[in-house]
């Protein structure tokens, strides 16, 4: 039994910010705060963050031409689903959007503002090839980000995003490229602590390729290893930041696909050795998997207990895919399209506790 005296001190030194006892970070209440309120229970994040090629793409698969009126048609479809903000804490936005209002006029922050959700923004500028590499990429953005960061957090932002990319080859991820990956992350992240905006700290390894999930583990283990040494040396506040990485998959061309157990199994062996307990949030990207599968991953996890940080969702496709297919671009689909965004929405905030069963796949039709 712990002595309940010696128990008292130590939560005063964890929740101390630095052993003197005085406030290093200007911004260290709120910056916990809001890490900690995006990861609130039975809540993850929409990513609505899609850079202009990227939402092309989507609205390809749909035939629907990529315009700032229909992007901002189809956004103001997820950020006026009502009742999402029951299993939504926290929408990722892209440049444009920020900016951007409803048909009605009212500005897309004030609009979640007012339904508890925070806004974010996604602060890269994509990425661009690495020189002398194996086609590997380094995400862009730092110059001037200062600047932009002050910008934002008065547009409404209240956290960020910054996303780099690993895949996996033969000799890929290179040490080179985890390196200074992670070192950009760690300039980011340091710089949205600056600014009162709560870093989402987000290391992609690919699910493309045939590898096994063990390479997967394997990968994402020396990764995320890099990248809390950059973040550690950055010297920021690691209450203050939410980590935003894959899961540990097979590649989607290995012909040995594992079980949502196994995915969970994994994973979790890989943070509990590599993301440190301070850390308040893991959210994870769906980077490709189905909806259902990425759903059934995060709640097989979740079904396995407790764990130092929050297992919640970030997710992009995963979140979306149902909603493009049903609104389809025309205005008469729109009620449709809410639903299914409220109905995906909600098998996540089920699987936030474990509590997801695929017998709620079929209360939407
Ligand atoms: P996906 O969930 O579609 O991978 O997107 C998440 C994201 O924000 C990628 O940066």
């Amino acid at each position: 039994m712990v002595d309940p005296q010696l128990w008292i001190s130590l939560n005063e030194v964890v929740n101390s910010g630095n052993k003197w006892g005085v406030l290093m970070y200007e911004y260290e209440n709120t910056l916990r705060e809001t890490a900690r309120a995006l990861v609130a229970p039975n809540k993850g994040i929409l990513a609505a963050d899609e850079s202009f090629s990227t939402i092309e793409k989507r609205f390809k698969t749909i035939d629907v031409a990529s315009t700032a009126d229909s992007r901002r048609a189809y956004r103001e479809i997820l950020f006026t689903t009502s009742g999402s903000n029951e299993f939504i804490s926290g929408v990722i936005l892209f440049d444009e959007t920020i900016r951007q209002t409803t048909s009605e006029g009212q500005a897309f922050t004030d609009v979640l503002l007012k339904q508890g959700i925070i806004p974010g923004i996604k602060v890269d500028k994509g990425t661009t090839p690495l020189p002398f590499s194996r086609g590997e990429k380094i995400t862009e953005g730092l110059d001037g980000l200062r600047a932009r960061l002050k910008e934002y957090r008065q547009l409404g932002a209240r956290f960020a995003k910054w996303r780099a990319v690993l895949a996996i080859g033969e000799e890929t991820p290179s040490r080179y490229c985890i390196h200074c990956n992670g070192h950009a992350l760690g300039r980011y992240a340091a710089l949205c602590q600056e600014e009162d905006l709560v870093p989402i700290v987000e290391p992609e390894v690919l699910m493309e390729g045939a590898h096994s999930i063990d390479r997967c583990e394997k990968e994402t283990g020396k990764t995320l290893e890099a990248v809390f040494g950059a973040l550690d040396e950055s010297g920021l506040l690691l209450e203050g930041i939410l980590l935003k990485p894959n899961m540990v998959l097979p590649g989607k061309d290995c012909t040995i696909q594992a079980h949502p157990e196994e995915v969970a199994e994994a994973t979790l062996r890989c943070f509990l050795r590599h993301v440190p307990a301070a850390v308040p949030g893991v959210v994870f990207l769906s980077g490709g998997q189905s909806d259902v599968q990425a759903t059934k991953n995060l709640n097989a996890m979740n079904a396995l207990g407790k764990f130092p940080w929050e297992l919640s969702f970030s997710f992009g496709r995963a979140l979306q895919a149902p909603v493009l297919e049903a609104w389809q671009g025309e205005s008469r689909n729109i009620e449709a399209a809410k639903k299914a965004f409220y109905h995906r929405a909600s098998c996540n905030g089920a699987a936030r506790s474990g509590s997801y069963n695929e017998a709620m796949e079929k209360e939407v039709a």
